[in-house]
């Protein structure tokens, strides 16, 4: 049932490309725009929304975040992303014209669950991002979008995580094209590469050896810590979530610009770093601050482990390890930076003696508030 693979978790980082491409499968057609025929919320209800929520508890938020920063850059809808634990519980502001998504591999996630109960309470339309056909958040909510991953056995999300990003870009792009809004050149390229991605995902799996290699020698760490900025800050936090939920390693996710606010204490010699660098394309801004705080911590006596875009120059002299992915679209990358963090966090699991697929004091779904 493992498929020849020691566990399940190593089973689900292999399948993603597949699961990426199953989840674009028949919704985007032969001229490039989106048929979400199964949104069962009228164009002309998405046409009146004013407002994006998205609500979701751990990977699935970390996704959440991404989503947030899609949707406000291809419709100018405002977007929060809120942990559906803290979301009920703060008197949130909704009406009819708020679209909240909730995203929930499982779809029996109680904290995701009642924040979509107290969304429709308030009149707001609820869309389930979801993977399991059937379960109880796909069945309240007012429509589903479904990510095709398959069934997730392990306890640590991976091919989840890549398709409720699928997901969430389709949305965002499909909000955008009823709208008409920014839907150009750019749209229609992203569009392109989104359709070619589950390719640049498979790549990315081909070249994980350094990577596995690099997590055994980390074995005895006590801490790792990650940061990244724009889209590169929700994919840290996701590596340090695998890496605590996993390993049982002290790790956490920062926002590189936030380090000079404190974290940057926490730098001693030999530390691991793990940098999410933006690409050096696009938004060139944010690549030279990243390439900043690389030099940062490295003058601090940080082992930095940077992963950049093949082609990323700048950040060779910085990087004690560098791990390369394919270049991408700015707010696609995550569909491939993640996988490495994936790959690091499984391995080191492993060289510390961990059970991989069912981490101590965790359950798959969180059926309890
Ligand atoms: O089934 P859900 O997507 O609603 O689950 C949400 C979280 O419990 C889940 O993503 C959890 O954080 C994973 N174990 C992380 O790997």
């Amino acid at each position: 049932e493992k498929g020849g693979y020691d566990y399940f978790m190593l089973k689900e980082i292999a399948e993603q490309p597949k699961a990426v491409a199953d989840t674009l499968l028949g919704r985007i057609d032969a001229g490039g725009a989106l048929t979400l025929d199964e949104l069962r919320i009228p164009d002309s209800v998405l046409r009146e929304v004013d407002k994006v929520v998205v609500v979701a508890c751990g990977t699935a938020f970390h996704a959440g975040m991404i989503a947030k920063l899609a949707v406000e850059h291809w419709t100018r809808i405002p977007c929060e992303t809120e942990l559906a634990s803290e979301f009920r519980y703060r008197d949130p502001i909704l009406d009819a014209r708020t679209l909240v998504i909730a995203i929930s591999q499982s779809g029996e996630t109680m904290d995701t669950l009642m924040a979509l109960r107290h969304a429709r309470e308030q009149g707001a339309k609820v869309l389930a991002v979801c993977n399991t056909n059937g379960s109880t958040i796909a069945r309240e909510a007012d429509a589903v979008l479904y990510t095709h991953a398959g069934p997730e056995v392990a306890v640590a999300s991976t091919k989840a995580f890549l398709t409720q990003l699928v997901a969430c870009y389709l949305v965002a792009l499909y909000l955008a094209q009823v709208r008409g809004a920014k839907w150009g050149d750019e749209v229609r390229g992203v569009v392109r590469e989104l359709s070619e991605i589950s390719g640049e995902v498979e790549r990315v799996l081909e070249t994980m050896e350094p990577v596995r290699e690099l997590a055994r020698s980390l074995a005895e760490k006590r801490t790792v810590l990650f940061l990244g900025r724009h889209v590169g800050y929700p994919v840290a936090l996701e590596g340090a979530l695998k890496l605590k939920e996993l390993a049982y390693m002290h790790a956490e996710g920062f926002a590189a610009g936030e380090l000079k606010h404190g974290p940057i204490a926490l730098i001693e010699n030999d530390l691991p770093v793990v940098v999410v660098v933006p690409s050096p394309r696009g938004r060139s801004v944010l690549h030279d601050k990243i390439v900043s705080n690389i030099q940062e911590i490295r003058a601090r006596g940080a082992r930095t482990i940077v992963i950049a875009e093949e082609g990323d120059e700048a950040v060779v002299p910085y990087a004690d390890h560098l791990i390369r992915i394919p270049a991408t679209p700015t707010l696609l990358q995550p569909l491939v930076s993640t996988v490495p963090l994936q790959v690091f966090a499984c391995e080191l699991a492993t060289a510390r003696g961990n059970e991989v697929d069912q981490p101590r004091n965790l359950a798959k779904s969180v059926t309890v508030e």
